[in-house]
C-alpha cells in the first residue's frame, strides 16, 4: 500500500516512520518532506505545496490513503478536494479545521457548548479593544483570530503590552489579514497539556497525553516558540483527569460539531490549561484547539504507540474507530528540539549539521515491548544538498527522541545524543520535562 503524508516537520518524519511499521505499506510519499525522510528507506520526498496538485499526484500515483500533518493545508480545504475526488484522507473538512484556523469561531463554539475555557471579547475596531483591556486590567491575553504560525498570541503581564499587541495587529497589520480581527481574554494559570483525539466524525480515540515546552529558554523564559520540547505520557493527567477532560471538553466538542453538521474527522489537538486543587474539582480550561497533532507532542507519541498507526488511520477514515483500542508502551518518551542560531524571530539558515549516525535517523528501530532503550532523531528543518550535506532549513531543526524506563533515563539518553551533534549556533533547552521529573 501507497500513502502519502502531507507536511515537512519533525511531525511528518514521525508520521511517516510510524506508518512504515506496518508491513502493509510498501512506500510513503512526503510532500514536501526534510532530510530526513529524504534518507528513508521506503520513502521518497515529493516537492509538491499546491492542494489540487496533491490530488494529481495521489491519483497519478495510486496512493491509497493520505495523511496530513501540519494545519495550513486542512484550513485552505485539501480534505475537501481529496474527498472530492474520492481519495482517502484523514483530517477535518475546512470548515471543521475552524476549530483552528479562527480563534473567534472556536471561543464561540466553545461558549455555545459550555465547554470550560477563558472569558473573553473579539474585536475588529482598536478602540473598543484598547477600552476592553483597560476595563480588565493585566495580566490578559491579546490572540490574532487567524492562522499567525506561533506568532499569534501575546501573554501580556502588563496593559501596556496587551496595547502594544493590539496597536500591532489591529493598528499597523503586522499579521496581515490573521490579525485583522482579535481576540482578547483572560488569563488562566497552572500547567498546560496536550490533550490529543483520533475522530471519524463519529467516534473518538484519544492517544496518550503529552507535554509541550512553548518557551524558548530554560525555565519556561524567553518568547513563545512552536514547541522545544515534548514527553509522554504527561504525569499531570492523571486516570481522573483524563476522564474529565474527554466528558467535559472532547465529547462536547465532538457532539457539537456533529449537531451544527460539521462532523470532525482527524486529530483534534485541545491545549488545555490545568489549575490547582484535586483532580476531581481543579479547574480546566481550553487555551487553545488545533486541528492536527501537535509538533512535537507527536514524536514522542508515536514512539510509544504500539498498535499500527495505518491500521487504526484506516478505520477512523472507514468511521470504524470504534474497532480500535490502542496498545501503548509504558515507558516515557522525550523529544528535545534542537533549533537553529535566531530561532523563533530570525532563524539561520543553510549550516552544515554533523554528527547524527545513521542509527539515529532510523527507519527499522526496535518498536515493541521487549526492545531496548532507543533514540530516534526526528528531521524538521533539515534540507539535503546535492552533495548529500545536511543542512538546516528552518527555526526547529531536530527533534531528539528517547525511549527508556522512566523520564530520567529518557532524558539521559536524549541528551547524550543531543551533544554528538553538531549545528553552528545551535539552542536547545536543557531541562525538558522538568516537571515530569521525580522530585
Ligand atoms: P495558543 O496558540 O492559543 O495555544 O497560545 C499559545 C500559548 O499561549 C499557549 O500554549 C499558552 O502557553 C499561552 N496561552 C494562550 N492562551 C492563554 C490564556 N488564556 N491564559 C494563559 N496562557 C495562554
Ligand atoms: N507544540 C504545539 C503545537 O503543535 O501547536
Amino acid at each position: 500500500m501507497k500513502l502519502l503524508v502531507i507536511g515537512s516537520g519533525g511531525r511528518e518524519h514521525a508520521l511517516a516512520w510510524a506508518l512504515l511499521k506496518s508491513p502493509r505499506v510498501s512506500h510513503v510519499y512526503v510532500a514536501p518532506g526534510n532530510g530526513g525522510t529524504a534518507t528513508m528507506d521506503k520513502v521518497t520526498n515529493v516537492a509538491i505545496s499546491d492542494p489540487k496538485a496533491l490530488v494529481t499526484f495521489a491519483q497519478e500515483t495510486g496512493i491509497e490513503m493520505t495523511v496530513v500533518g501540519p494545519e495550513a493545508p486542512l484550513a485552505a480545504g485539501v480534505v475537501d478536494l481529496f474527498r472530492a475526488a474520492k481519495l482517502k484522507i484523514f483530517g477535518p473538512t475546512q470548515r471543521a479545521a475552524q476549530l483552528e484556523s479562527s480563534k473567534d469561531y472556536a471561543k464561540a463554539f466553545m461558549q455555545r457548548h459550555r465547554i470550560p475555557t477563558a472569558a473573553y471579547q473579539t474585536f475588529t475596531d482598536p478602540a473598543q479593544a484598547h477600552a476592553y483591556i483597560e476595563a480588565q486590567g493585566a495580566p490578559i491575553v491579546v490572540k490574532a483570530d487567524g492562522l499567525a504560525a506561533g506568532k499569534g498570541v501575546v501573554v501580556a503581564t502588563t496593559v501596556e503590552q496587551a496595547h502594544q499587541a493590539i496597536d500591532s495587529m489591529l493598528g499597523d497589520g503586522s499579521l496581515g489579514a490573521a490579525g485583522a480581527r482579535v481576540v482578547i481574554e483572560a488569563c488562566l494559570v497552572g500547567e498546560e497539556a496536550s490533550f490529543i483525539v483520533m475522530a471519524d466524525g463519529k467516534h473518538t480515540l484519544p492517544l496518550a497525553s503529552s507535554q509541550d515546552h512553548k518557551r524558548l529558554m530554560d525555565g519556561d523564559q524567553g518568547p513563545n516558540t512552536g514547541g522545544m520540547g515534548a514527553y509522554s505520557p504527561a504525569p499531570v493527567v492523571s486516570d481522573a483527569l483524563h476522564e474529565r477532560i474527554m466528558r467535559e471538553v472532547i465529547e462536547p466538542t465532538m457532539a457539537g460539531m456533529q449537531s451544527e453538521g460539521i462532523p470532525f474527522t482527524g486529530f483534534l489537538y485541545a491545549g488545555v490549561m490545568i489549575g490547582e486543587g484535586d483532580d476531581a474539582t481543579r479547574p480546566i480550561g481550553v487555551l487553545e484547539f488545533n486541528c492536527r497533532m501537535g509538533d512535537p507532542e507527536t514524536q514522542p507519541i508515536l514512539m510509544r504507540l504500539q498498535t499500527p498507526l495505518v491500521d487504526v488511520v484506516a478505520s477512523a477514515i472507514d468511521g470504524q474507530l470504534d474497532q480500535q483500542t490502542l496498545q501503548w508502551d509504558p515507558r516515557t518518551a522525550l523529544c528535545v528540539v534542537v533549533a537553529s542560531a535566531g530561532y523563533p524571530a530570525n532563524p539561520r539558515i543553510g549550516d552544515e549539521i554533523t554528527g547524527l549516525t545513521a542509527a539515529d535517523n532510523n527507519s527499522e528501530a526496535p518498536h515493541d515491548k521487549a526492545s531496548r532503550d532507543h533514540v530516534v532523531t526526528f528531521h524538521a528543518g533539515t534540507s539535503l544538498d546535492a552533495q548529500g550535506r545536511l543542512t538546516s532549513a528552518g527555526g526547529r531543526v531536530l527533534g531528539v527522541t528517547a525511549l527508556a524506563d522512566s523520564v530520567t533515563q529518557a532524558r539521559s539518553l536524549a541528551y547524550e545524543t543531543v551533544a554528538k551533534i553538531h549545528l553552528k549556533g545551535a539552542q536547545y533547552r536543557t531541562d525538558i520535562a522538568w516537571r515530569a521529573l521525580p522530585s
